[in-house]
């Protein structure tokens, strides 16, 4: 693909664990890679990390629960690289504990990074990043097994991710016809900085240890084991490559059976 026609996506999180690997994948696969998360260090790290691997990447802080930090976000994309053929939602957070006592900023705080913020990027991208004028298109939402099965001691967590399915079914369905497909991956357990933060929170609320919980829920995985990052981020490849094309409206398991629908 020559650099003059190189598709652009950006992708959010991109900093750390599974939206790492996507920015890797997708930038191999010779697409101009925009990141962005909140540290700006570590946006700026990553960057060099990655150009130093010869991929085309750059990116910018970006807080997804913030609308004012999402179009800034677009607009610089659609600067240095041009307008949007991929995007990839994958920042999020993990949120929940004994429901009766959580509090409401924990509640709105998951609900609006992980739900809120896809409506936001998808609409300024479809929009500022001129996606929609577009007749190929890419919308890919980082979702979660979460989003399909309720979680215990995860009831925030699970409904963002259950609106994160929702939303990417009626936008795909909206959208077929112009050639944009949206599709969900569900990551089932991908050992990450949030998994190990998900076992620690597990760990303190049942009275027992990190290594006990990651026997319990490994024991709980057909596979055996917890998935990988770059596992994840091979299905959101083929979910950006033109034969994916007939794929949406979809939401798809990476989980090594934990999930069966
Ligand atoms: N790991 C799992 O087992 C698992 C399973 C199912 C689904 N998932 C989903 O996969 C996605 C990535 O998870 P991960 O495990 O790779 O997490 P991670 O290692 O904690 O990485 C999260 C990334 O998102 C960024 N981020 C967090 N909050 C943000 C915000 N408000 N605005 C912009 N960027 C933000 C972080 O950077 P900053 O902190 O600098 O912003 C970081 O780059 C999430 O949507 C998660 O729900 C993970």
């Amino acid at each position: 693909m020559s650099e003059q026609h190189a598709r652009v996506a950006l992708v959010s999180g991109a900093t750390s664990g599974i939206g790492l690997s996507v920015a890797r994948l997708l930038a191999r696969q010779g697409h101009r890679v925009f990141i962005g998360a909140r540290s700006g260090d570590n946006v700026a790290t990553t960057v060099k990390e990655l150009r130093g691997e010869d991929l085309d990447v750059d990116g910018t802080t970006l807080d997804v629960r913030s609308a004012d930090d999402v179009r800034t976000f677009v607009q610089a994309a659609v600067d240095r690289f041009g307008t949007v053929d991929v995007l990839v939602n994958n920042a999020g957070r993990s949120g929940g504990g004994v429901t009766a006592d959580i509090g409401y900023e924990l509640w709105q705080d998951v609900i609006d990074t992980n739900l809120h913020s896809v409506f936001r990027m998808s609409h300024e991208v479809l929009n500022t990043g001129g996606m929609r004028h577009k007749d190929r298109g890419r919308i890919i939402n980082i979702a979660s097994t979460a989003g399909k099965q309720g979680v215990v001691l995860g009831a925030p967590y699970s409904a963002s991710k259950h609106g994160v399915v929702g939303f990417t079914k009626a936008l795909g369905n909206e959208l077929a016809p112009t050639g944009i497909t949206v599709n969900a991956v569900c990551p089932g357990y991908v050992e990450t900085p949030m998994a190990q933060r998900v076992r620690q929170g597990y760990a303190a609320a049942y009275g027992t240890t990190e290594d006990a919980i990651m026997e319990k829920f490994s024991a709980k995985i057909p596979l055996g084991r917890y998935s990988t990052p770059d596992e994840v981020a091979g299905l959101v490849g083929y979910l950006a490559s033109d034969v994916a094309a007939s794929i949406t409206a979809q939401a798809l398991n990476v989980c090594g059976g934990l999930g069966n629908f």
